[in-house]
């Protein structure tokens, strides 16, 4: 194909040859990057109304240049819009229909910008309308929670390290601990926002550019709450896209963790929880299972946000500066842990709240797995006897416990007398689980109390700040 033959690209001036329709689509990022097109248009509205305001282009061209970009917008929205692998990029697509809108005038509005300051501007747009969605969908869930844990303050369950029974705590306390992580991934992702909006517009190809352009009017228009600094870091690093991706990646990472308890505590050896039916689906050969599908799949999908964490890393790790074709490879990753985040998300916020807890499996759980034995020798401690020989002396009557099958609570007083003759009648109190988690009533402990008044204070504290 000879040059005359081919679509006219916006930048073919200096090539002798078309382009091989090969590299063509290899090069294309239309594909991918269409779903910019509205922060493209938004971009380039505001680009237009600074060149005009500070006089390089006047108030008529500049009227149609808004009602052309308008139009093509509509299109886009109504799915319309016909995109060309040939005009590669959302950038050329747009300006392309322009100029076959309004003619000569939409080739103009390309002044004093280049695709470099474009793309790095369309894609923080887009980011920050993204993590404004996530911020709302995680609220939604740290409310999911609140409501859940608040019903949960007197539901005793064993605590687990190792995954072995450990202390008794109650539900409630169990959920709270999820509520902060989550809340840390939401202060994280708001830390982020900050960086990704900042506006990279006017650092042009990669030097800035010699018309008398207006960054901060272009700034407020495009609600940018600074203006990049350094023109060559502007246009070049995704630091903020990776920052982004590691947000995500500690929420997936969460979000994954908890799957994993539920998948456990939905098993008949847990027992400890019924997710709703919707959240579940069955199996086509055996008539009694009931899978929890929705956990797995969160967990499972937190392996492609970690891995495009992982790619965008290495993407960025050997670019000089200052723009290298390497920063479309960017665009996937991105729009997969968006779109990742956002569904495992909404999933989470409509199964949480509606987890049904089973209250008389987790007490027995508690009952059964020694989880008293701490406060026993807390106990034995106040009566005079060091830590380490009150673990002892535990340990043993723990084995005893073992060998007759019976919990510390079902030793008779001799049995536990025979072992330290420091403990006396009063000792039952602190084998009893109800009285363990009241005794912790601490800031941060599991006291049926203290965890009201935690769940209290959260939620007083997510209804101001966010
Ligand atoms: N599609 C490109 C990207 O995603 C847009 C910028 C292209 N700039 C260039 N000089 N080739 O990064």
């Amino acid at each position: 194909m000879t040059l005359a033959d081919q679509k006219q690209k916006l930048w073919d001036g200096r090539f002798t040859e078309a382009t091989d329709a090969f590299v063509e689509s290899f090069t294309a990022s239309i594909n991918f990057d269409q779903i910019l097109a509205d922060y493209d248009i938004e971009g380039s509205i505001a680009h237009a109304r600074m060149l005009e305001k500070a006089g390089i282009i006047g108030k008529a061209d500049l009227d149609n240049m808004l009602a052309g970009l308008g139009e093509i917008r509509q299109e886009i929205a109504l799915n319309q819009f016909e995109w060309s692998v040939q005009l590669e990029d959302v950038h050329m697509n747009i300006e392309s229909a322009l100029t076959a809108r309004i003619g000569e005038l939409g080739k103009v509005l390309h002044t004093a910008r280049s695709r470099n300051d474009q793309i790095a501007t369309d894609l923080r747009l887009y980011l920050r309308d993204q993590i404004d969605l996530i911020l709302q969908k995680v609220k939604q869930l740290l409310s999911g929670i609140l409501d859940l844990a608040e019903t949960h303050t007197q539901t005793i369950m064993p605590g687990f390290t190792h995954l072995q029974i450990a202390q008794p705590v109650v539900f409630g306390h169990h959920l709270m601990a999820w509520y902060a992580m989550l809340l840390r991934d939401a202060e994280r992702l708001t830390e982020c926002r900050k960086r990704v909006n900042c506006m990279p517009l006017g650092s042009a190809a990669l030097a800035g550019t010699s018309f008398p352009i207006d960054r901060a009017y272009t700034a407020e228009l495009l609600g940018f709450e600074s203006i990049a600094d350094n023109s060559l870091d502007a246009v070049s690093d995704r630091d903020f896209v990776i920052e982004f991706s590691a947000c995500a990646s500690l929420l997936m990472m969460h979000l994954s963790r908890w799957s994993e308890e539920m998948i456990l505590w939905t098993s008949t050896q847990f027992d400890f929880i019924e997710l709703p039916d919707r959240f579940c689906t069955g199996s086509s050969i055996m008539p009694q299972k009931k899978n929890p599908d929705v956990p797995e799949l969160v967990r499972g999908k937190s392996g492609r946000v970690f891995g495009s964490l992982m790619a965008l890393l290495t993407l960025m790790k050997g670019q000089p500066l200052a723009y290298n074709k390497d920063n479309q490879e960017d665009k996937e990753p991105l729009f997969d842990t968006v779109q990742t985040v956002l569904s495992c998300l909404t999933a989470f916020a409509d199964m949480v709240p509606n987890i049904k807890a089973k209250k008389e499996n987790m007490a027995r759980a508690a009952l059964t797995g020694y989880a008293t034995a701490t406060d026993l020798a807390d106990y034995l401690v106040r009566q005079g006897l060091a830590f380490r020989d009150a673990h002892a002396v535990v340990g043993r009557l723990v084995a005893l416990g073992i060998d007759q099958q019976k919990d510390l609570a079902e030793l008779s007083l001799e049995q536990l007398k025979a072992e330290c003759d420091l403990i006396t009648e009063d000792v039952y109190q602190f084998l009893d689980i109800h009285g363990s988690v009241a005794s912790r009533n601490h800031l941060g402990g599991t006291a049926p109390e203290t965890v009201r008044n935690a769940i209290t204070l959260a939620r007083q504290s997510l209804n101001q700040n966010w």
